[in-house]
């Protein structure tokens, strides 16, 4: 197994790198959080309340849910449960990274479902790809780096077609989708939901995801849970996030202006005359061309982080531009502007 670096040193700058809230939490959240006493430090974290808590938040019964060190452990240990020798994990790609990494700590392998040059889900393709073997279904939706989305009917044909599967909808970008399947849960036998706090909360530091699935399922992902993987101050962040008015009034704010400069942006794209792919979450991804590499680098030097995904399956020559706030994307157009100006620009 290869290890893992994502590029996260320098980041200082303006980050439209890796999809977190380019912002700030709530001031609720981060308030609650403040008050944690010295006490409440030496205590081993207890999560069932807060799962509970969590549960009962999204219309479930506490043993529908399990709060996760982010959603990397959440896959991380779907991937423990159900992967074994000879079976596959079934991937539609590209896609978010650390489904085959996790997968790959297991003795199974892993069949991609390349997308088409369009980038939208590859439906058909999936459903004549799953075997008997097929036990873990990934699908991101929306998709990262694309932004596509894979529509509630789609789903639930996948679903019916590999009663044998497990079928993981990660929601991680849901708020700027705005669609979800978790009215699924406990209807599907075999869909599990994944949310994180990392996006729109802002809450990416404290590494906080949640699982949401069937009692049958999920007691075999507990099995190989570890026990105290999310911490105090992320059990009290969500508590917060979820009940203060304020918290939930500004996620609105944060999502809403998300949208509203995902829709100027694109426009932007549009007049600069880039190739970009539609997107439903808070990114877009770009076709730069040959000069990629230095367009990222350009853009570093003007303050602002882009990913670069052209090592992606079928990305060669794309980056992916995290959306943020007005404010943010209009500085963000101004350096793509200034680098099209030198020329450099394929
Ligand atoms: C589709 C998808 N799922 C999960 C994650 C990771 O979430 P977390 O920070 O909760 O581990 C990401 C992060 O980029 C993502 O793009």
């Amino acid at each position: 197994m290869p290890e893992y670096h994502p590029p996260l040193g320098n980041r200082d700058s303006l980050r439209l790198d890796f999809n977190e809230n380019t912002l700030a939490c709530s001031p609720a959240v981060l308030a609650a959080i403040k008050n944690l006493s010295a006490a409440d430090l030496t205590r081993y974290p207890e999560r069932g309340p807060i799962e509970a808590f969590a549960a009962q938040h999204l219309g479930l019964q506490p043993e529908q849910v399990i709060l996760t060190n982010g959603v990397d452990e959440a896959i991380h240990i779907l991937c423990q449960a159900f992967l074994d020798r000879g079976d596959e994990l079934l991937l539609p790609v590209p896609t978010y990274t650390m489904y085959e990494i996790y997968a790959s700590a297991t003795d199974a392998t892993t069949r991609r479902v390349q997308a088409d040059a369009d980038f939208r889900f590859p439906f058909k393709a999936l459903l004549s790809a799953i075997t008997p073997k097929t036990k873990l279904i990934a699908i991101a939706n929306p998709n990262s780096p694309t932004g596509s989305v894979c529509t509630r009917e789609q789903i639930l044909v996948i679903a019916e077609a590999a009663p044998h599967a497990v079928v993981l909808v990660d929601e991680a970008y849901f708020h700027f989708y705005g669609q979800t399947v978790m009215d699924l849960i406990g209807k599907l036998p075999n869909l599990i939901v994944a949310r994180t706090f990392s996006k729109a909360y802002g809450l990416a530091s404290l590494r906080l995801g949640l699982l949401a699935g069937p009692e049958s399922l999920l007691h075999w992902t507990r099995r190989v849970l570890s026990p105290y993987s999310v911490n105090t101050a992320a059990l009290v962040a969500l508590k917060a996030a979820l009940t203060d008015s304020d918290a939930r009034n500004y996620l609105d704010w944060y999502v809403a202006e998300v949208k509203q400069s995902r829709t100027e942006f694109l426009a932007a794209l549009n007049e600069i005359g880039l190739k970009y792919w539609p997107t439903e979450a808070n990114f877009v991804l770009v076709n730069i061309g040959p000069t990629h590499n230095e367009f990222a680098a350009a853009m570093r030097k003007q303050g602002i982080l882009v990913r670069d995904r052209s090592a992606d399956p079928g990305c060669d020559s794309l980056v992916r531009i995290t959306i943020g706030t007005r404010e943010q994307m209009h500085l963000a157009v101004a350096a793509i502007q200034k680098w099209k100006s030198a020329g450099v620009l394929a």
